[in-house]
């Protein structure tokens, strides 16, 4: 199962924004493509986003001079161009940074050799980044036991990574183990990749869920409905403040008033070190138009109102239990123990 195809130096990927009712690859076949597959949330999820960012710079890479001069120039604009796409997720600038870098530390080959050289690491990042769910799921799963009532927000498995996911991917992997697991989903408005991502992928595991409207989650908890919360995460302070999608910091604060664990599961690509406190995250603002129209076509409001539509919050480190990464469970304090972790 997976969202993205690199196959004879070709670029393919699912298109999200058609799912669940079709199921259409796509080739992206050069850089402002690339940008608008991102843009438009045809590829999503914070690490496919860092993924097929790398990607995108092979497929433009081919149309770039042989001259180095020029070649090192067009590199660095084309980089500079894809980090204008999406804010919030770092893993798009972890991963293009990471090529940028390796690209000056080779300056001094031939431009054909640095291409190659460019290519293997989009590759490397792409398998790393797989070999990281199955971390994330095995050392997640111990805090799951048989019995337990998942909800989930937003989409975090194999369609936002290019393994089985983050916090999706611990429940797989728990109910590999146990069975019996409940999951609850989040809609997760406006763009509703709970009840249309999520869903479908649960649906491809053959495991049992209920999707729920995000306004659902409080009640559900005062019933004792829900007793454990995994979500991901688009970017971590070095405090471990999350931003993640929009509603996760209600679902925090839910869990919160109700003593109900909060987890969020993210690779080390996810951690923003340069950042000290959550609020310094530039969140990204979408078009009213996603607020105003369910997927953009059907209209639930009147068309000269006015909406606001920030596409991810940042919960407070303070309101999380755990974080789990590919290197192992932090817990609280987390600015000492994110530091001794990933150091
Ligand atoms: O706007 P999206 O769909 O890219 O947002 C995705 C999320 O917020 C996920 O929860 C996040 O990327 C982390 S998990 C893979």
């Amino acid at each position: 199962m997976e969202a993205i195809r690199f196959k004879n130096n070709r670029l393919f990927y699912l298109d999200q924004t058609k799912l669940p009712q079709k199921e259409i690859w796509k080739e992206c076949q050069n850089l402002k493509e690339g940008f608008k597959t991102i843009k438009e949330l045809k590829i999503r999820g914070a690490p496919l986003i860092g993924v097929f960012s790398a990607y995108c710079i092979c497929i433009a890479m081919k149309k770039f001079s042989l001259k180095k001069e020029k070649f090192l120039k067009e590199f660095k604009e084309a980089v500079e161009f894809l980090k204008k796409c999406r804010p919030t997720a770092v893993n798009l600038f972890w991963a293009l940074e990471r090529l940028q870098k390796l690209v000056e530390n080779n300056k001094d080959k031939k431009v054909e050799e640095i291409k190659e050289v460019v290519l293997k690491e989009a590759k490397k990042i792409h398998q790393e980044d797989a070999t990281l769910c199955q971390r994330m799921a095995n050392f997640g799963v111990k805090l799951i036991k048989p019995g337990d009532k998942i909800l989930t927000h937003c989409n975090t498995g194999f369609l936002a990574t290019a393994g089985e996911g983050t916090a999706l991917g611990v429940i797989y992997k728990a109910y590999q183990v146990y069975k019996n697991i409940k999951v609850y989903v989040d809609e997760t408005r406006p763009l509703l990749q709970g009840a249309r991502l999520t869903t479908w992928e649960l649906m491809k595991k053959k495991i049992p869920h209920a999707l729920i409207c995000d306004n659902t989650a409080a009640y559900l908890m005062q019933k004792k409905e829900i007793n454990k919360v995994f979500v991901g995460a688009d970017r971590i302070s070095n405090e471990g403040d999350v931003a993640n999608k929009i509603g996760t910091y209600n679902l925090a604060i839910l869990s919160s008033y109700h003593r109900i664990p909060f987890y969020v599961v993210a690779p080390f690509s996810s951690f923003d070190l340069r950042i000290r406190k959550g609020k310094q995250i530039t969140i990204e603002e979408r078009s009213e138009e996603e607020v105003k129209k369910v997927l953009n076509k059907l209209e639930i409001a009147p068309k000269k109102v006015k909406a606001v539509n920030f596409a991810f919050d940042v919960t407070p480190h303070y309101l999380i239990t755990t974080i789990i990464t590919d290197r192992g469970i932090i817990k609280p304090p987390f600015k000492e123990n994110i530091k001794k972790m990933l150091k």
